[in-house]
């Protein structure tokens, strides 16, 4: 089972998944734990270059294609040996992060957003998640949790991350149309035990 958590900067993910970490292995999922971008060498320097503090110029569709790489990678290193062991594995952001950061949050027409889909789905040879979690949570209140010094793509000021959280709903809206798997769009302002809750009742219901 491949599961996803998503979401706008802010919303609350990492708590998220260290509650999702904490059943899996309370219930004795062998799992497996990646966060994309990152985790493998290559997707380390990667992130490093994509969110650190670098003067490189990186254009929208170049942006794109540095997180599908780091994405195979992490798919070819991690990812594919976990689900081909049986183990379950847990991503903290996927391929949906580009379809939105990348394509909806930068006005990309419905073409390209299914032209995304379909690079990107090669770039993770085709391997998708099974259950995606969308954490769903106002720009504004986002903005408000994210007390620390912000990354590159963070810094993008409230117009861009408005156009992120809408960037989700539209996915998840369109999902079938692009995607195999289920996608669950998760109120992220109740409490986080509230949060969870919902998110153990779907999973409880999913995972073999
Ligand atoms: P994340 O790991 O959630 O950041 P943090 O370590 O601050 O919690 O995500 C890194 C950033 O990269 C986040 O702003 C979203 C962005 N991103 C994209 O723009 N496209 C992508 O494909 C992915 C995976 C992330």
């Amino acid at each position: 089972m491949f599961i996803a958590l998503d979401g706008g900067d802010g919303s609350g993910k990492g708590v998220q998944i260290g509650f999702l970490k904490g059943w899996l292995a309370e219930h004795g999922y062998d799992s497996v734990f990646v966060r994309d971008p990152g985790d493998t060498p290559l997707g380390d320097r990667i992130r490093a270059l994509l969110l650190g503090d670098s003067t490189v110029n990186i254009c929208p569709i170049a942006e794109a294609a540095l997180f599908m790489a780091s994405r195979a990678q992490l798919v070819y290193d991690k990812i594919k040996p976990a689900l081909n062991a049986g183990k379950v594995a847990l991503v903290d952001r996927y391929l949906l992060s580009t379809i939105v950061y990348q394509g909806y949050a930068t006005g990309a027409t419905e073409d390209e957003i299914a032209e995304l889909w379909r690079v990107g789905t090669v770039f993770a040879q085709g391997v998708l998640p099974d259950l995606t979690f969308i954490l769903d949570c106002p720009p504004e209140e986002c903005e408000k949790r994210l007390a620390r010094e912000k990354d590159r793509i963070e810094a993008r000021g409230i117009d861009y991350h408005t156009r992120v959280a809408q960037g989700y709903r539209m996915a998840a809206a369109s999902w079938s149309q692009h995607a195999p798997g289920e996608v669950f769009v998760i109120d992220a302002t109740p409490s986080p035990l509230e949060i969870f809750e919902k998110i153990k009742t779907i999973l409880e219901s999913r995972i073999r």
